[in-house]
């Protein structure tokens, strides 16, 4: 018989998205295992322990990236890997950098004439100087670096702009402050060089927070997404042509909205998306035709 390939699940990490990392990672061990996979669990602390898990035997074929956030999803684990020589899923350390810094994506895809609502940064150094007064409400405060909704805040009125700001910047030490969308919000997942079928996401809440993304059972998943097969494949061809500007690889997910006046806005992309049971991508693939198992089997046979 043949031998199993070894796949390490590298899962936990330092980012606030440890928790639902872990639970990512679970689901991701026993996909691979499924699909037929001899699977290490690594639930790691940090990157340090990395270092330590790759020079164990027995060395992986391949490490299953399912670290979110920073540490993990921004880069740094991809430089780590590449210097130790291991394969790994997902995008490369540029891409993961790029897509992890929300002011330095939209700027690439402002270059590249991409549709992305207008955004002024602030730093801790610019807070001071900022100028509330100037800024066309409502808006969205969010951290650079962060996912999960985590330190966004809408804001109506100058009157509170600077506590948001401040509250933000405890988050990252740059934070944007973007033009507030009003309409309906999609997620577009990427599998090798294909967009998935949309996913539409609908939240009571003002807009799909912590709790909307988690925890409630009031937010609701149309899959397919309601639009019409044209401008359903427009969506995807846009979120293909953003995720190809950032340079990223294997697999993500785009978050976009459309407005009112059905023009698409890209938010950003997430290159190591959730993939608890419940999360969009592997919502998207089951819409294709892929089971979850199925799934984890492509993305390591897109990655070795
Ligand atoms: N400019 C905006 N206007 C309206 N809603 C927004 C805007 N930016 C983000 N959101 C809402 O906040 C959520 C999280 O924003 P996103 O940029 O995707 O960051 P995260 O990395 O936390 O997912 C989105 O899913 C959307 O509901
Ligand atoms: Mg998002």
């Amino acid at each position: 018989m043949q031998k199993k390939p070894i796949i390490a699940v590298l899962r936990g990490g330092s980012a606030n998205e440890r928790e639902i990392s872990l639970r990512s990672g679970a689901a991701v061990v026993e996909g691979l295992q499924q699909a037929g996979y001899e699977v290490l669990d690594w639930p790691v602390d940090g990157l340090t322990d990395v270092i330590a898990l790759v020079q164990q035997a027995p060395r992986p074929l391949l490490v299953f990236n399912v670290l979110h956030g920073r540490g993990g999803e921004d880069g740094q684990l991809q430089a780590l890997l590449e210097v130790l020589k291991v394969p790994y899923t997902g995008s490369g350390l540029l891409a993961s950098a790029l897509s992890m810094d929300k002011v330095v994506t939209k700027r690439i895809w402002q270059a590249m004439g991409l549709p992305t609502a207008d955004y002024y940064q602030v730093t801790q150094a610019s807070l001071a100087t900022f100028d509330v007064d100037a800024v066309r409400y409502p808006v969205m405060v969010k951290p650079a670096r962060e996912g999960s909704s985590i330190g966004m805040f809408k804001v109506d009125s100058a009157d509170n702009m600077q506590s948001a700001l401040t509250q933000a910047l405890t988050f990252d030490d740059h934070v944007l402050v973007e033009s507030w969308i009003d309409g309906a919000e999609y997620t577009v997942a990427i599998l090798g060089d294909q967009a998935l079928p949309m996913i539409r996401l609908k939240t009571p809440n003002v807009f799909y927070d912590y709790e909307a993304k988690y925890q409630a059972n009031t937010t609701e998943y149309l899959c397919p997404c309601g639009l019409s097969a044209e401008a359903e494949e427009a969506i995807q061809a846009l979120a293909l042509e953003a995720f190809h500007a950032l340079g990223a690889k294997t697999w993500g997910r785009i978050d976009v909205m459309i407005d009112q006046q059905g023009q698409p806005w890209l938010l950003e992309l997430n290159t190591v998306p959730g993939m608890t049971d419940h999360s969009l991508v592997p919502m998207a693939a089951k819409q294709a035709g892929l089971s979850f198992d199925q799934l984890v089997d492509r993305l390591v046979q897109l990655s070795i």
